[in-house]
């Protein structure tokens, strides 16, 4: 019989890499409760209608990414392709805003979407992110943007970079939408498929393009903040006055749009040099309007979510330590069975990591076993040992080996402060 294999796009995350994983979430929990924002879990499909309602019908996501299905009942559902949608729904369902006035919420999560895969790009990813309910002023604007800087420096990546823009408030990004298709006009019939298509539904997307000679048409574009309300230039200008004064740098993008419609002023990615097509680590932004659109009371919001496999693609391999076990014990024959098992307990329980052999191997492939699981210190119990009531402890990083009584074991291996 042929053996069933995982579906394209998606990953397994086997044990010689969930560590990485693990160390990346303490990471991430870390910066979340230095910065004071609370967890929230949100189930894995929601009804369809939030998404052509959130994200918009016209978005990549939601015209041809989604996993969506109608089931038994006749109700039309989706996989989650992101995480805005859901947490503002669940935000207006328990009226979160009615309990504070500011929710300052994140999440680690898997999403789904169907994209062609290729490094970096996933059918079924992880991403973790915030959303901050409640506050339209600059300060949350620049608290976010730190506190993703914050979870990247905490795990060690360098090589970014911030990109920052204003796409204005929604009478903004309407303006921009007639000045960008008036400049687009004359070149209508140059542009690819896809850009005639945004042309119509999206235009603002065609500053997305990654072909040269539409890049090339776009050199003369009008930027969005020729668009900009006076408040909209206000707040654009404190964001950026507020990364400088904590020492974030950015680099202004006029022509960063980001591909989800719920965003208004501000917007930011974090790209990383060290990824290739696929360099976009993290993308937020601004959705003053979302949570009214989707039925709740006009609030302001802001968030961004970031890829984990791409941050883990951008560490590398080597960046992040095993966890491995800090003492193995090794016993030979059947009268130590009982002292190994008791041992490995007692020290377990002290929050020594601690591990011994269920094969019933030999002492030699023991020890292979525990040089291979990067065991620091070895204890051997034999039935010579059990007899004299002591067992001998090599420390197998510096080979230094000593004698120990068996009921010290313990207290002893608590000493060396592994
Ligand atoms: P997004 O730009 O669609 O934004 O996704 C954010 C990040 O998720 C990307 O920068 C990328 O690192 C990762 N990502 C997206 N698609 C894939 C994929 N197919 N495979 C692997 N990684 C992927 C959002 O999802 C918004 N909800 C962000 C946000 C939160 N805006 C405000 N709040």
């Amino acid at each position: 019989m042929t053996s069933i294999r995982s579906i394209k796009g998606t990953q397994d995350i086997l044990p010689d890499q969930s560590y990485r994983w693990q160390a990346l979430e303490a990471a991430i929990h870390s910066s979340m409760e230095h910065y004071n924002y609370k967890e929230i879990r949100t189930p894995a499909f929601e009804r369809t209608e939030l998404f052509s309602r959130g994200v918009g019908e016209e978005t990549d996501i939601v015209s041809k990414e989604m996993y969506s299905w109608t089931d038994q009942s006749g109700e039309n559902l989706t996989l989650k392709p992101e995480l805005t949608a859901s947490v503002a729904r669940s935000f207006i369902q328990h009226n979160l805003g009615g309990q504070s006035p500011i929710n300052k919420l994140y999440y680690i999560d898997a999403l789904f979407r169907r994209e062609r895969p290729q490094k970096g790009r996933y059918r079924q990813f992880h991403q973790f992110g915030i959303e901050a309910f409640g506050s339209e002023h600059p300060e949350i604007d620049a608290e976010v943007i730190a506190l993703a800087m914050s979870v990247f420096n905490n795990i060690g990546l360098g090589g970014l970079t911030l990109k920052l823009n204003s796409i204005g408030s929604s009478q903004c990004r309407s303006d921009y939408r007639n000045t960008l298709c008036d400049f687009l006009k004359p070149h209508f019939n140059n542009l690819s498929e896809t850009s005639q298509k945004r042309f119509e539904n999206n235009p603002l997307r065609i500053l997305d393009t990654k072909a040269p000679h539409e890049i090339e048409i776009l050199k003369n574009v009008p930027n969005i903040s020729d668009c900009w309300t006076a408040e909209d230039k206000i707040h654009f200008e404190e964001v950026c006055s507020l990364l400088d004064t904590m020492e974030i740098s950015y680099e202004l993008t006029p022509h960063l749009v980001r591909g989800l419609d719920y965003y208004t002023r501000t917007t930011f990615e974090i790209t990383s040099t060290s990824l290739g097509a696929q360099d976009a680590l993290c993308g937020g932004g601004r959705y003053d309007r979302l949570v009214e659109t989707l039925g709740g009371k006009p609030t302001a919001g802001i968030g961004f979510a970031a890829g984990m496999e791409r941050i883990l693609l951008a560490l590398g391999e080597n960046n992040i330590s095993k966890i491995t076990p800090q003492v193995y014990i090794i016993g030979l024959g059947d009268a130590a069975r009982t002292t190994v098992i008791k041992l490995t307990e007692d020290l377990r329980k002290n929050n020594i990591r601690t591990d011994f052999d269920v094969l019933r191997r030999s002492v030699k492939a023991q020890m292979r076993d525990a040089n291979k699981g990067g065991a620091q210190i070895a204890i051997i119990i034999g039935d010579h040992e059990l007899e004299q009531e002591k067992a001998g402890v090599k420390n197998l990083y510096s080979g230094e080996q000593d004698q120990i009584a068996i009921n010290k074991l313990v207290n002893h291996i608590n000493s060396l402060h592994l």
